[in-house]
């Protein structure tokens, strides 16, 4: 049994899909207050199979410990956080108090059941500004935002709880930039209101949801100026936590992993490639640089194939193909879902 929270998110539900595929219980702690219930109706069609739900927040302590003694589990991936940018910058109060606090909490509970095993996710946002590329795990880590701020104090408890007590296992996936969605189309990426992140902005134009694209900046020193990440697959990402807890089963460690692809495309490459995805066109406009945005950033995934056994498997096309399938089937997310 694998206790899952914010299951009911973006990567955690297709990370759902596959530990209920690979043939694990599943129990899911989400609050709701960046998915709806319907993703975990649309797991149980895709998988046959239903994972436990419990609602609540992480931190409410007494529900979380009653929630993880109730399902079993043996061991926790931790999804559950916020995660926009430019909110934790005008609010970063509730985004230390709902990510670092909560995972204070997760941490605490966990010890009390006697639980000592956790994949945490992470982000290449722990980088800043790179120094040098591709970005291998040992590069400096520094942010640039609030936001990034909670994943690196996150990062450190974790490795301060480690040298305390080395019976603890920890697993921290630093992810790049994940887009797409299930091939079946029925679970995706839907953010509430306009979409800060790159995909979802596009399959929104291309569905009639908006009208251009605002390309941030043209003038940063890449191939064509506009800005290149390291764009993966959701669902190789989701296998990337499968893997990790397989390694956690033989190794008491606290590591990070870069999950990426290597491999590092332009906005407008991306844009390209979801007009052919899609056949649609999607008109774009040329705006300022965003503030705090950098110029590249891609991974150094060697570690993940080395330690892991894994590697990024979905290439650009079935990125945008999968995510616009999943953007076209459902033009509202899941707020029309019946
Ligand atoms: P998401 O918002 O879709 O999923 C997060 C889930 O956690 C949501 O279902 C939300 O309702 C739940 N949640 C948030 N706070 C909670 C709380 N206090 N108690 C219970 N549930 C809570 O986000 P996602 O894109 O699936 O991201 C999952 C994790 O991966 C986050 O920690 C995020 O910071 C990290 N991450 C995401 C990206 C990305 O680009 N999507 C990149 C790197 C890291
Ligand atoms: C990608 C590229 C933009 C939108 C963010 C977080 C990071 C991580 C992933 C969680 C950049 C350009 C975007 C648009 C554009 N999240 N762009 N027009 O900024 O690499 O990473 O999400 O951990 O922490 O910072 O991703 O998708 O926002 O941007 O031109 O409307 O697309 O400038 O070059 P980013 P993104």
């Amino acid at each position: 049994m694998i206790f899952v929270t914010g299951g009911a998110g973006y990567i955690g539900s297709h990370t759902v899909v596959e530990l209920l595929n690979a043939g694990h219980e599943v129990t899911v702690f989400d609050n709701f207050c960046n998915s709806q219930p319907e993703v975990l109706r649309r797991v149980a069609r895709i998988t046959g199979k239903q994972a436990n739900l419990v609602q609540g927040d992480l931190r409410d302590s007494a529900a979380l410990l009653a929630a993880l003694r109730a399902s079993g589990a043996k061991a926790v991936i931790h999804f559950a956080g916020l995660k926009a940018v430019g909110e934790s910058v005008q609010n970063p109060l509730a985004y230390y108090d709902n990510n670092v606090v909560g995972t204070v909490r997760l941490l605490e509970t966990m010890n009390e059941c006697g639980i000592k095993t956790l994949v945490f996710s992470s982000s290449a946002t722990v980088y800043g500004d790179p120094q040098r590329l591709p970005l291998s795990e040992d590069h400096p880590l520094s942010t640039t935002n609030p936001y990034g701020q909670t994943k690196l104090v996150i990062e450190e408890m974790l490795r301060d709880l480690y040298r305390s007590d080395p019976a603890w296992r920890i697993g921290i996936l630093r992810y790049f930039n994940p887009v797409g969605a299930h091939v079946s189309g029925l679970i995706g990426e839907d953010p509430l209101g306009t979409p800060n992140n790159l995909l979802p902005f596009v399959a929104q134009v291309a569905v009639g949801r908006r009208e251009f694209l605002n390309v941030w900046g043209d003038d940063y020193a890449t191939a064509d100026g506009t800005g290149v990440r390291d764009y993966i697959h959701v669902v190789d990402l989701a296998l990337g936590h499968l893997k990790a807890l397989e390694r956690l089963a033989h190794h008491a460690e606290c590591r990070a992993i870069n999950l990426g692809t290597g491999v590092g495309y332009s906005v407008l490459d991306m844009l390209r490639a979801f007009e052919q995805a899609s056949g649609k066109r999607v008109p774009y406009q040329v705006g300022p640089r965003r503030s705090g945005d950098i110029a590249a950033c891609y991974a150094d995934p060697s570690q993940a194939l080395a330690l892991l056994g894994w590697r990024a498997e979905r290439d650009l096309a079935s990125m945008c193909a999968d995510a616009w399938r999943w953007q076209s089937g459902n033009p509202n997310g899941y707020a029309q879902a019946t």
